[in-house]
């Protein structure tokens, strides 16, 4: 179905910036031996009064320069510390070292910044990754991180070659607004009224006719609502942009400031939804595995590592490597919503009482300990759940013909993921303008607030769907970190928003 096909080809390649330096990454491939060079970077280590470790970000790796320590003045020599930014100037040789292949023969070394040792709070060691959190600024410096934010911007990259090549627009959607896209009430207010002595209406209320925009507004949960105008005229948008919810999860998983990929396209039914939503997942992932070979090869050893200290039970039984190859060399389950609940009533840790919360009645929302085990312990592989009960769901979705017994289901779809829960939350859309106006009345959504949604479907009207992608939570299931305060640059949580 996903078929790339050619758009009008641009074929010119973007030039070259010519600088006075090589990038490293360069330099680790380079043959050229005997060529003089000249590297730009930060100082890893420097041993020995001679062998520095130069890091300029191109690679997780280190490039080497051998001072000639005997020719360097004094002062210099001092001032190459960790941290410090230096310049040097040198010959390419192959090196005799082990760990690499070449390294630098320095005939000159300057600083360019320097970095005093005493204060600098990355030495040259193992950090945690909690201390690291505390010094974001600074931990792009380290190997875990700079393989981490490669891999993020190979991804990112990744969502929107999967998108134009399939003739996708990428649409902008608003960051502020005055509509709640969820109906779940989790929003950050956005006014440029005095908090301490705001202007109220004659009843008490604040009256946010003098606020900014003239009415009460709030950072957005989701760009879906205005996807859909999209959508209903390009056929078929994505968004990629940051939203916002006011939740008070203090989780590895969540974050109040997520980037989302949102698609929406016309004509599409949940399955269709489905089978791009898993096209998507697995083109990206595959993208970071043949673009990043480096830096998932450092992951999977750090997630060794990391492992060690757990106990054997609680260690992966594949590797990250391992692990993105099977999901991209199997197909998702997809299982309905009430089939789901079926087998986790049966379940071990149902009928031993050790789930913290007991599946006996269908209509529950499923709980993260009931997602993780229909997808760690029963089919051991993605799960795309559908068919979720209406009261569990958001207003917009497309809802099914009641069962047997009488009971409401809507077209949702949300895909889990091992070790990570809900990655993708998606449904078909409710496109009869009558029972969307009921649903919207049932969960109280005032319609006169909504007039230019509701216009999709008085206006030729069509089924669409859609879905969204939590961004952080698949760069956290490609990188094998575990922990999504480690997977955007400065997390936003309860309580901290520093930097
Ligand atoms: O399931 P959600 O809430 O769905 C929507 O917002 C729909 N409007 C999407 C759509 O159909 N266009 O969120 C979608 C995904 C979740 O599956 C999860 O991966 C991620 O966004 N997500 C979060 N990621 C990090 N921190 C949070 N607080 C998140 N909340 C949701
Ligand atoms: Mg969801």
């Amino acid at each position: 179905m996903y078929c790339f096909f050619n758009k009008a080809s641009f074929t010119s390649h973007s030039p070259k910036i010519k600088m006075e330096h090589t990038r490293i990454k360069e330099l680790l491939n380079a043959t050229e031996f005997g060529k003089e060079v000249v590297v730009k970077g930060w100082v890893r280590t420097f041993r020995n009064n001679q062998f520095i470790a130069i890091n300029d970000g191109s690679s997780i790796n280190n490039i080497q320069a051998v001072v000639d320590f005997e020719n360097t003045p004094e002062d210099i020599l001092k001032r190459i510390t960790t941290g410090a930014a230096v310049r040097v100037k040198g010959q390419l040789i192959e090196s005799l070292g082990k760990g690499q292949k070449v390294e630098v023969k320095a005939t000159e070394v300057s600083i360019i910044g320097d970095s005093d040792p005493e204060k600098y709070p990355l030495q040259p060691k193992k950090h945690s990754l909690e201390f690291l959190r505390e010094i974001a600024h600074l931990r792009f410096r380290t190997g875990t991180f700079n393989a981490v934010f490669k891999v993020r911007n190979a991804l990112a990259f990744a969502v929107h070659k999967f998108f134009q090549e399939n003739d996708f627009v990428y649409m902008h959607t608003p960051i502020i607004t005055g509509s709640d896209a969820e109906g779940a009430g989790e929003m950050f207010q956005v006014t440029t009224l005095n908090l301490s002595n705001p202007p109220r209406k004659e009843n008490g209320e604040i009256d946010f006719k003098e606020d900014f925009f003239g009415k009460s507004t709030n950072l957005t949960v989701s760009g879906q609502l205005e996807g859909e105008l999209g959508a209903m005229a390009f056929g078929n948008i994505y968004t990629f942009g940051p939203t916002f919810r006011a939740e008070n999860s203090n989780t590895t998983r969540h974050l109040a400031e997520f980037w989302m990929i949102e698609p929406e396209m016309a004509f599409y039914e949940l399955e269709d939804n489905m089978d791009l939503a898993e096209a998507l997942l697995k083109y990206v992932i595959k993208y970071a595995l043949e673009t990043c070979p480096e830096e998932i090869e450092f992951l999977k050893s750090r997630l060794l590592e990391e492992e060690k200290s757990k106990p054997a039970a609680e260690r992966s039984e594949l590797n990250l490597v391992e692990k993105l190859n099977f999901v991209l060399e199997n197909n998702f389950e997809r299982v309905t919503y009430t089939d789901a609940v079926e087998i986790l009533k049966r379940s071990k840790p149902n009928q031993k009482k050790q789930f913290k919360y007991l599946i006996d009645d269908w209509g529950a929302d499923l709980q993260s300990e009931h997602e993780r085990y229909l997808v760690e312990k029963h089919f051991k592989k993605p799960v795309i759940l559908t068919d979720y009960p209406r009261e569990i769901k958001s207003f917009y979705m497309k809802q099914n013909e009641p069962d047997a017994q009488g009971r409401n289901t809507v077209r949702a779809m949300d895909i889990l993921f091992p070790g990570i829960g809900e990655m993708v939350g998606g449904s078909q859309r409710e496109e009869n303008l009558d029972r969307l106006l009921a649903r919207m009345a049932e969960v109280g959504i005032p319609a006169e607030e909504m007039e230019w949604f509701l216009d999709t479907r008085r206006f030729g009207s069509v089924p669409h769907s859609g879905f969204g992608v939590g961004f952080e939570r698949l760069v956290l299931f490609t990188t094998g970190m575990t922990n999504i305060r480690d997977v955007i640059p400065f997390p936003r949580t309860p309580k901290n928003a520093e930097f």
